[in-house]
């Protein structure tokens, strides 16, 4: 375990089952549909790299970079797409995929902008992991990897300060690493 860990939270082999298990569910739920794997950056591209080898039917696969604006231990309520995605998502099923849902703020918004702006035909969020106790703003999420406790957690795409985004794992970064600074 890296040296910054104060312990895993998820395992590479139990983040292999259910990245897995969610595969094969959107797989079940959105056969026959034109699909958009709609990333966002760059939290989820281990995520997605590995959600869209266990998805069975033909989809194409998009990124989108959102900005958010204000401290960054927690989003602000000014969510940007950055980067929009290339892939004409009119009438299309867009899965939009991110590495975690906290306050939800960026999944609203981003979810706003594809449906209402982008004319998406209909949308479903996939988020790894779901931080519960810190939803601000209310997002339906259609399909959760795990749930997981108000830590901060680094590592399969997660980053702080955009490190550890390479742990194969999910962990909790030592408290010391960002208290008492900007994080
Ligand atoms: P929200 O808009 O507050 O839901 O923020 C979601 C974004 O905050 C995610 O895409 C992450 O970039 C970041 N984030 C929230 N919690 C964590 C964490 O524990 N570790 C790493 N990034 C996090
Ligand atoms: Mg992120």
């Amino acid at each position: 375990m890296h040296d910054d860990i104060d312990r895993i939270l998820f395992s590479e082999s139990a983040i292999r089952a259910r990245v897995q298990a969610l595969g094969q569910k959107i797989t079940r739920d959105l056969v026959g549909q034109d699909v958009v794997i709609l990333a966002l950056l760059k939290g989820s591209v281990v995520f997605v790299a590995d959600l869209l080898r266990a998805i069975d039917i033909p989809v194409k696969v998009d990124f989108a970079w959102v900005s958010s604006y204000g401290h960054a231990t927690t989003s602000s309520g000014k969510v940007q797409l950055k980067v929009f995605p290339d892939e004409q998502l009119r009438g299309k099923t867009v899965v939009l995929v991110d590495d975690i849902l906290d306050t939800g703020r960026t999944l609203s918004e981003v979810a706003r902008r594809i449906t209402q702006d982008l004319g998406a035909g209909s949308l479903r969020t996939c988020v790894l992991l779901d931080k519960v106790a810190r939803r601000v703003v209310p997002v339906p999420v259609d399909y959760v990897g795990f749930e997981v406790e108000d830590v901060f957690v680094v590592g399969y795409g997660l980053d702080f300060a955009d490190r550890y985004r390479n742990l194969p794992y999910i962990g909790v970064l030592k408290p010391a690493l960002y208290e008492g600074g900007e994080s």
